[in-house]
């Protein structure tokens, strides 16, 4: 077993620097990023603080050359769990600006959304949203993050799209979603609760990002499945000025 002390690129060249179970170390070179090389399993991870150029993969359990996207699940929530109350409502979930950015970074890396129809036709508002309105620079942002990614929509009833880089799936397709995965160098994040929870209970879901507001709304869409049962491990912890708080997980169910 090795652990990645720091990696270095060198020109067109990764160089990654590891240290074996006996203390020595050792180096090897990559010709390029996301080659598909095989090579041995990394099981501990301690990033050096020369690194200025750590591949995303090494943050990750995965074998090394072996490249393959994270499903993450990003969901704004009710402190009992709610993404919108009985009646639809969500507007209590609205970001302020600071965690606008937050988010905006989180899902900078983001390749591919996976759609469940109605959080689509949530977010395909960014498509259009108007470079002329007067927004903060967050607003903006996130609009060109959202337009860059590939968005797959899951639907039975939805004829047409109005994004670019967009495609309609008729089922959720578990070894789908798993070939997704393995062939995406880039992270992919599920929205909506419906479709996520469904991620979730196929075990296709790594990483969890819950940002819980400070309200209590009854009732309404939950954000987590029911009858799912996971061990949930906790990643990372931030506290807005807001009083939103967000509980990064990695999920093994
Ligand atoms: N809290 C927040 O910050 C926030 C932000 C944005 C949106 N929201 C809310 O979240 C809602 C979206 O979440 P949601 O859980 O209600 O819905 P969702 O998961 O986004 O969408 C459900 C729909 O996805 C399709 N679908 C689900 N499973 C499928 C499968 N196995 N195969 C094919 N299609 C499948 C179906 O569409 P068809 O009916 O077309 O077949 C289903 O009606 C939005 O409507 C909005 O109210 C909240």
């Amino acid at each position: 077993m090795l652990t990645v002390a720091f990696v270095r690129r060198r020109g067109s060249r990764d160089r990654v620097y590891a240290t074996r179970e006996d203390g020595t170390s050792t180096s090897w070179a990559f010709p390029s990023y996301g080659d598909g090389l095989p090579g041995p399993v990394i099981d501990d991870f301690g990033c050096g603080s020369q690194s200025q150029h750590v591949r995303p993969w090494l943050h990750r359990k995965r074998p090394i050359g072996v490249e393959m996207g994270k499903l993450i699940y990003v969901a704004i929530a009710s402190l009992d769990g709610y993404i919108e109350d009985e009646e639809g409502r969500f507007d209590w979930a609205m970001p302020d600006e600071e965690m606008h950015a937050f988010v905006n970074d989180l899902e900078r890396p983001i390749g591919t959304y996976l759609y469940g129809r109605r959080m689509y036709e949530t977010m395909v508002f960014w498509e259009t949203a108007s470079t002329e309105a007067d927004e903060p620079p967050v607003f903006y942002d996130y609009a060109g993050i959202w337009r860059a990614a590939e968005k797959i929509v899951y639907s039975r009833t939805l004829q047409t799209v109005s994004s670019a880089r967009t495609r309609i799936e008729r089922e959720f397709d578990r070894d789908a979603v798993r070939r997704l995965k393995q062939s995406s160098g880039a992270d992919i994040a599920v929205g909506g609760a419906e479709l996520a929870g469904q991620a979730i209970g196929a075990e296709l879901v790594d990483e969890c990002h819950l940002f819980l507001n400070p309200i209590l709304v009854g009732g309404g869409k939950r954000a987590l499945p029911d009858k799912v049962r996971a061990q949930l491990e906790l990643l990372d912890e931030r506290r807005f000025g807001n009083g939103v708080v967000h509980l990064h997980y990695r999920i093994s169910v």
